[in-house]
C-alpha cells in the first residue's frame, strides 16, 4: 500500500484539531494514474543499465544512462500525456533541478527517509495554482540501490574511468557521494488539470 498523500493528510489533520474522526479521503483517479506512469519508467532504465554494465562496465553505461533516460521519460510524456522528468537536490544533469514543489518534496523526502520510511514508497500529489492554472503534480523517490553507487557512489569509490566520463561530460557534477538507500533523486510528473 502507497502512503495517504499529502491533502488526504492535511484533511485529516484538521478534522482531528476540530474534535472529528473521519476515513481518509479517497484518493482521486488521477494519482493512481501519475503513479502508474512515474512506476513503468525506472525499471525501463534499470534494465537498460544493467545490460549495459554487464556488457561495457559503469564506464560504457554512461552514455546510455545519458541518452536513454530523457528519451524514455520523452516517449512516457508522449505516451500518457503527463510531462515526465526526473529531477535532484544535487544534479547531475545541469537540467535536473527542481522547482519549489519539488524542492520541497524531496526535502520532505529525506527528512521522511531519516525517519526510516521505506524509501521506495515515498511519494506526493497535488493539486495546485500555478500562473493563473491549476495543474496536477506527483512526485516518487528514487532511492539509491547497489548498482546506483558505481556512478552516484563516494568519489573515492568511483572506478577512475568512470569519474574521468562523469568529469568530461559533466563539469558541474552534485550527483556523487551518495549511499545504498539515500534518495538520489525523484521522478516528477505535471500537467494542467484536464
Ligand atoms: C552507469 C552510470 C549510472 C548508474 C549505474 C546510475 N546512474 Fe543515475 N545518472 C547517470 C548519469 C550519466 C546521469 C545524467 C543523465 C542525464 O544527462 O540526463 C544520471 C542521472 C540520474 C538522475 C537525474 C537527476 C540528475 O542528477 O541528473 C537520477 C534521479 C538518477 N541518475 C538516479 C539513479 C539511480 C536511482 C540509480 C540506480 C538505480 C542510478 N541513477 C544509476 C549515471 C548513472
Amino acid at each position: 500500500m502507497t502512503r495517504p498523500v499529502c491533502w488526504a493528510a492535511t484533511v485529516a489533520a484538521s478534522l482531528a484539531l476540530l474534535g472529528c474522526t473521519a476515513p481518509t479521503p479517497a484518493e482521486p483517479p488521477w494519482v493512481a494514474q501519475a503513479r502508474g506512469v512515474a512506476a513503468a519508467v525506472p525499471p525501463k532504465l534499470l534494465n537498460v543499465l544493467r545490460d549495459e554494465i554487464d556488457r561495457g562496465g559503469p564506464e560504457g553505461a554512461i552514455e546510455v544512462c545519458r541518452e536513454q533516460a530523457p528519451k524514455m521519460a520523452k516517449a512516457a510524456s508522449e505516451q500518457s500525456g503527463w510531462s515526465v522528468r526526473r529531477v535532484s537536490l544535487r544534479n547531475r544533469n545541469p537540467k535536473a533541478v527542481p522547482d519549489a514543489w519539488e524542492r520541497a518534496a524531496l526535502e520532505s523526502f529525506d527528512r521522511r527517509a531519516a525517519a526510516r520510511e521505506p524509501a521506495t514508497q515515498l511519494e506526493l500529489a497535488d493539486t495546485v495554482q500555478e500562473n493563473g492554472q491549476r495543474v496536477q503534480r506527483y512526485i516518487r523517490a528514487l532511492p539509491v540501490a547497489e548498482l546506483c553507487v558505481s556512478c552516484h557512489g563516494q568519489p573515492q569509490d568511483l572506478k577512475p574511468a568512470v569519474s574521468a566520463k562523469l568529469k568530461a561530460l559533466y563539469p558541474d557534477d552534485h550527483g556523487v557521494g551518495y549511499r545504498v538507500g539515500d534518495i538520489r533523486g525523484a521522478i516528477t510528473l505535471r500537467r494542467p488539470v484536464p
